[in-house]
């Protein structure tokens, strides 16, 4: 998966919390279980054939038929091995997924082709998960309309995410950073942009931008962002996205993501491109060309248009 620029992301054989830890010594461990299956069989095979060779071509070779003896062992070896591994899965699904045993802190919503991030606090945001480093964070997961399946490689399990079956995944990250993650399931045209990011930070990091982000929009000050700020409610952009301003009741629309604070965000698209103000403006002005089939429409806007929205956006911290 390439990462957005400027995000230093870990390789996903790295493991960071004690969950992915779990399912990585599953891996390995069954990985060298099924490599000393292979040597052995390879071994007795390759044996067999040399030593049980009959030399002479013209003559039948030795048939043997009922061995109870072979026959218990390569039986019994068999069981022993699936019975043993099957214990390792148990042992590995309990730590990977611990039940979930209070509030959920944060509800993340699939969407054809993105991911609404909901926080307990009041929160809102896309595509970005921001948690405390070091903490368990109780994810529960919901659906708005297909199968898609929530991945972060190095913090945990992967899990489905069906309509109108909620379920949870716990995330921990024993390290600050920046984790991608993404939608594992096929779940249509661009299900393959449908990335997501984990930003890991300290506790006082976390609260502060948890914080920051329940703060509602500022109101525009500079002459042109007040015209991007008139556009978009006069456009039809507030009808799929919400912008919680002060004085200005929206009733919260989320079938598009809440760009109350989107300057902020490191992608657009759920990562189809960087955020900054040059492709903010390629995607206001062609969203159907970058993101072919996705459900943010290509409204003609004029240059001048999509440049006042820009403006405005970019004021969005
Ligand atoms: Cu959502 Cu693939």
């Amino acid at each position: 998966m390439t990462p957005p620029r400027g995000v230093a992301v870990l390789p996903p054989f790295e493991t960071h919390s004690a969950q992915a830890r779990a399912i990585a010594d599953l891996f390995t461990q069954t990985l060298i279980v099924c490599g000393i299956i292979l040597l052995v069989v390879t071994f007795l095979v390759t044996y067999c054939v040399v030593r049980f060779r009959e030399k002479d071509p013209k003559k039948e070779p030795v048939q043997t038929a009922g061995h109870t003896r072979l026959e218990i062992t390569w039986t019994l070896i068999p069981v022993l091995i699936v019975a043993g591994l099957t214990l390792l899965t148990a042992r590995t699904m309990a730590s990977s997924d611990p039940p979930a045993d209070r509030e959920p802190d944060i509800t993340v919503i699939g969407h054809q082709w993105w991911w609404e991030v909901r926080y307990r606090s009041g929160a809102v945001t896309a595509n970005e998960i921001h948690m405390p480093v070091g903490r368990d964070v109780l994810v529960a997961l919901e659906s708005a309309d297909v199968i898609h399946d929530f991945w972060v490689p190095q913090l945990g399990r992967k899990i489905d995410v069906t309509p109108g079956y909620p379920t949870h995944v716990w995330l921990e990250a024993d390290a600050a950073g920046t984790y991608l993650g993404t939608c594992a399931e096929f779940c249509g045209a661009q299900h393959a942009w449908m990335r997501l990011l984990v930003v890991a930070q300290s506790p006082e990091e976390f609260a502060a931008w948890d914080q920051h982000e329940r703060e509602p929009a500022p109101n525009p000050t500079d002459p042109e962002a007040a015209k991007g700020a008139r556009l978009f409610v006069d456009m039809t952009c507030a009808q799929c996205h919400a912008i919680r301003r002060p004085g200005v009741t929206i009733t919260q629309p989320n079938s598009g993501p809440d760009l109350t604070h989107v300057a902020e965000r490191t992608t657009l698209g759920a990562g189809v491109l960087d955020n900054d103000e040059k492709n903010l403006w390629r995607w206001l002005k062609d969203p159907q060309g970058i993101k072919p089939g996705s459900h943010m429409p290509s409204v003609q806007l004029s240059d001048k248009k999509a440049t006042d929205l820009v403006t405005y956006f970019e004021t969005l911290r």
